[in-house]
């Protein structure tokens, strides 16, 4: 299929999914393949970031999260991170007229709080001022650690607990999830992972339970609108069950 039949026929299928995540990795190697510096990579990746958002509006998901900066990532050599850094806050910067024109809501999930203070207020300035948008979400996930999140959500609900706000019998899945950083988005309907690792790398732990995984070994500058489009036809053809049995099956 060319790839405007690959569109027209993932938009004609019907089961679009609702919100997908995407593990961008793979940068770096991209990178050390060329013999270029891993900033460069980054630099590429973002390239990617534009295309995958354009053709995910286009296709009218609703919400695309992207792992952009791990808790873990601030452990990277301190160039790298300030690499990383600055490109968040350019390509804020410049996208904002294009999220606006498109109708993109930015919003962010983690600690933004540890971003250097310039980058978080860029961030917070385009957060603002999408806020009345209503196409595509586009939820970045920044300084964000799914384990943490966890046990901020348990230290949350224990201090509610204490101030009897709530009662031991209130706690199930819907008050967990609303004691979370991404509260009020839906679970993922489909998690994309870029080159080959078959991990989950404490992301969205709590909110991947019955999310379809969908692994390619394409390294994450290289993947195209094609590549994107070819893991929700894949997720089109699968049969979600949450545990259950198929009602062809009953
Ligand atoms: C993973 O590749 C990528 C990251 C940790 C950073 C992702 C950041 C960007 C694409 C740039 C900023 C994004 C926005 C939205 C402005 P890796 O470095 O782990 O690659 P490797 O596993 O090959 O080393």
């Amino acid at each position: 299929m060319n790839p405007e039949e690959l569109k027209s026929s993932v938009t004609a299928a019907g089961k679009l999914p609702e919100h997908v995540a995407i593990i961008m990795d793979g940068n770096g190697r991209w990178a050390r393949k060329r013999g270029l510096l891993r900033t460069a990579g980054h630099r590429a990746g973002v390239k990617t970031v534009k295309k995958i958002v354009r053709i995910a509006g286009d296709i009218g998901l609703k919400y695309l999260t992207l792992f952009t900066f791990s808790t873990e990532n601030w452990k990277r050599p301190k160039d790298e991170v300030s690499a990383i850094m600055r490109l968040l806050e350019q390509t804020t910067k410049k996208e904002l007229s294009e999220l606006l024109e498109n109708n993109v809501r930015l919003i962010a999930t983690g600690n933004i709080e540890n971003l250097p203070p310039k980058k978080r207020e860029v961030l917070l300035d385009a957060i603002e001022r999408t806020r009345n948008n209503t196409g595509l979400v586009l939820n970045l996930a920044l300084s964000y650690s799914g384990r943490a999140e966890i046990l901020q959500a348990i230290k949350n609900i224990t201090t509610d607990l204490s101030s009897k706000k709530i009662s031991p019998d209130d706690i199930n899945d819907e008050l967990f999830s609303s004691y979370l950083q991404t509260n009020g988005l839906p679970d993922p309907d489909l998690l994309i992972r870029t080159s080959g690792e078959m991990r989950i790398s404490n992301f969205l732990l709590w909110q991947t339970a019955y999310t379809e995984l969908y692994v390619t070994d394409v390294l994450w500058p290289d993947f195209s609108e094609d590549d994107f489009l070819k893991a929700i036809a894949d997720y089109q053809r699968r049969d979600r069950r949450f545990g259950m049995v198929s009602p062809s099956k009953k």
